[in-house]
């Protein structure tokens, strides 16, 4: 894992957007797989504020809440519209978003294994981390699915996710489709970015703990490249040299 540490959010979410913008100058036909929550926040401002040719870049996110409509406002696919592909030169055919409304969820799943599959998979997938280590929404257990799957949310987790929902919890949908392990793992490259302190925990085991299902994200450190991007409140547990 590299790790690169930054003073504060907008530093970091600068360095992020310059990686993906000259990563789609490299490869105008660039697979990206895609986070939502507040972390990217920032991220995604950037992107909306500089130029770059998205005509070609395809796209996939990591997740989207079952029983929940694109349109309806606590939806992934609203966030990812209002936060990015509004903005930018995308063409919406090549948006890839699990779609939680689907009659099927099992056949949703499998159709977007089998399109990020013949989009030859991703080349950049960008993830933020939870407080309680999930990526995605693979969340602690004693075990993980490999592929898109049906996902069983954590209370933390819908918590995190009130405020799209009117600030209630309990309106936050119990099931999510998320990628899977080997999904996000077979990502050509990986940037997990985390910032504030309440990441702090989750980021040292991500990085110094054993590899553990029970922590999502330290099976990262398997994958040959990952960066690791952190503010200084996320980063407040390593070690000043940790860098690898
Ligand atoms: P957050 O969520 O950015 O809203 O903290 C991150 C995540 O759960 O992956």
């Amino acid at each position: 894992m590299t790790i690169q540490r930054f003073d504060d959010e907008d530093a970091l979410a600068a360095a992020l957007a310059t990686r993906v913008l000259e990563a789609i100058v490299a490869n105008p036909e660039l697979v990206l797989g895609l986070p939502t929550g507040r972390t990217p926040l920032a991220f995604y401002r950037e992107l909306r504020e500089r130029s770059g040719d998205w005509s070609k870049v395809r796209t996939f996110n990591l997740d989207e809440f079952v029983g929940v409509d694109g349109d309806h406002p606590g939806s992934y696919r609203a966030f990812m519209q209002s936060e990015l592909f509004d903005h930018v030169s995308i063409d919406p055919a090549n948006i890839g978003m699990l779609d939680g409304r689907a009659p099927d969820l099992k056949a949703e799943c499998r159709r977007y294994e089998a399109a990020i599959a013949d989009a030859d998979g991703i080349d950049l997938q960008i993830l933020g981390i939870g407080a309680n280590g999930h990526i995605g929404f693979n969340e602690p257990a004693d075990g993980l699915c490999a592929h898109t799957h049906i996902a069983e949310l954590e209370q933390k987790s819908r918590e995190a996710n009130a405020q799209l929902f009117g600030g209630d919890w309990t309106a936050v949908p119990g099931r999510a489709l998320s990628m899977g392990m080997a999904t996000i793992l077979g990502a050509r490259n990986i940037v997990l970015m985390a910032t504030g302190q309440e990441k702090a925990d989750a980021v040292y085991q991500m990085i110094e703990g054993l590899i553990t299902p029970q922590v999502p994200a330290s099976f990262l450190q398997v994958h040959p490249r990952v960066t690791v991007m952190l503010d200084a409140k996320a980063a407040i547990r390593l070690k000043p040299d940790t860098a690898r």
